[in-house]
């Protein structure tokens, strides 16, 4: 077991009752009534939405649908007021300031956004970048783009990779080993999407130093575990509103304000992110201004409904409590995780699992020796019981279709008979 996993902190308590009352949750949830057969286990792929935020949406649209930041007239201004209001709900919720705030398309679009408005910018030849290929693609792809971009520009930048330890958390001796005085950044993830574990972000800044601008990855802690900017001492975190019962399509950006002055926007246009002087006669200057975050990186239309309607599931969640929401995914977990290792053939991937400490963790991955992984997430289908199977979209793939792990995911309004029928189903398939 790595140093980090034996200080994991989601291994810490014994959890033995949960304290959502998930059947009330549910009511909460349209979808959980048009579909009350259906068992939702793919929660880090994506949660589903409340009625708050559905209707909050449909409000805009039917009752003040106008464009936000450019012009003068009531709905107008109302678009503009409520963009402001979920920023600063997000900025309670991280305890950050709201200009550091940045809207996004998603976490993919959060990640390539700091790999282009500040890689791009700030790396010189000969720099490193670290990251673990067994990582979301949207964390680590985006490096490679910026590799290829700068090579064009005579710059060699080497990205150093580091690896997961067998118990699912980052093997810290490799993060030693590829560290260098070039390293310039370092991407990981906070809670990893298929190995379900707090990545441990204190020793891993121990290691790298300082000096090191770290890139979090938040898109399976949001709403699962507490993010407070203040203590968490990284450079950029990335996450999605639609794995926190938000909408589709809309995502932030937290850049900690030491960096705002390496900010430069790589996408131009509406809304004042930058200037041209026209009055030079032949040598047309651009300018950014740099103290204008967030509107540096926001040029064009925003999501506005769906930035409306991140707001009240901001607000659910905080209703909920995350220390709740962790407590509950974690009771539901080690249920799960104690009645599969009694299944036949059972083989865990890395993560809860393995450590055998599920507490206060939401996801588990698994296989089994004598059936396809394919061949059960179709069986699992049939009975209307909806996992994660395939690749996971790993930086790098593990292994095939046929036995790569099945993911189950949960979320606040998953329940206990839904645990047990999930292994009933899987019982009778193994028999
Ligand atoms: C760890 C992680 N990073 C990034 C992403 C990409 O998020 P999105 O598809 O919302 O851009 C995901 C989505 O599954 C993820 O789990």
């Amino acid at each position: 077991m790595s140093a980090s996993v034996a200080s994991n902190t989601i291994c810490t308590t014994s959890i033995t009752s949960s304290s959502i009352d998930a059947g009330k949750l549910r009511t909460l949830f349209p979808i959980f009534s048009h579909a009350a057969d259906v068992i939702y286990f793919d929660n880090a792929s994506t949660t589903q939405k409340p009625t708050t935020v559905l209707q909050a949406m449909e409000k805009f649209y039917n009752t003040s649908c106008a464009n936000a930041g450019r012009a003068s007239y009531q709905w107008s201004t109302l678009a503009s007021q409520q963009i402001e209001e979920t920023r600063d709900a997000l900025a309670k919720f991280i305890n950050a300031n709201s200009e550091n705030i940045i809207f996004t398309a998603g976490a993919t679009d959060s990640l390539n956004t700091i790999a282009l408005a500040w890689g791009l910018e700030n790396l010189q030849d000969g720099d490193e970048i670290m990251l673990c290929p067994e990582d979301h693609k949207s964390a680590i792809l985006p490096w490679y783009n910026v590799q290829r971009i700068l090579a064009k520009q005579g710059k060699n930048i080497a990205i150093k990779t580091f690896k997961i330890h067998t118990v699912g958390d980052y093997d810290l001796k490799t993060i030693k080993e590829a560290v260098s005085n070039k390293t310039k950044l370092l991407a990981m993830s906070h809670i990893h999407h298929v190995y379900g574990l707090d990545m441990e972000v204190p020793e891993i800044r121990k290691i790298v130093g300082d000096q090191v601008i770290i890139s979090l990855d938040a898109c399976q802690s949001i709403g699962h575990c507490q993010i407070d900017v203040k203590h968490l001492n990284v450079n950029f975190i990335s996450f999605s509103a639609h794995k926190m019962f938000g909408p589709n399509g809309i995502g932030a950006l937290w850049i900690n304000p030491k960096l705002t002055k390496e900010i430069i926007p790589f996408k131009l246009g509406g809304k004042a992110n930058a200037n041209i002087d026209f009055s030079a006669e032949g040598s047309h200057q651009l300018s950014f201004d740099q103290n204008n975050l967030p509107s540096l990186l926001e040029a064009g239309t925003l999501n506005i409904p769906a930035i409306i309607g991140w707001k009240p599931a901001i607000e659910l969640i905080e209703s909920l409590g995350v220390a709740n929401i962790q407590n509950h995914t974690g009771y539901l977990l080690k249920l799960l995780y104690l009645a599969l290792k009694a299944l036949p053939g059972i083989d865990f991937a890395p993560g809860p699992g393995v450590c055998g400490c599920p507490d206060g963790s939401s996801i588990i991955a698994f296989r089994f020796e004598h059936i396809p992984t394919m061949d059960l997430a179709f069986m699992l289908d049939s009975e209307n019981i909806y996992v994660r199977s395939g690749d996971h979209c790993m930086g790098i793939a593990k292994a095939s279709e046929g036995d790569a792990y099945i993911r189950v995911s949960l979320h606040a309004y998953n329940t206990e008979a839904e645990v047990k029928h999930f292994i009933e189903v899987l019982t009778q398939a193994l028999t």
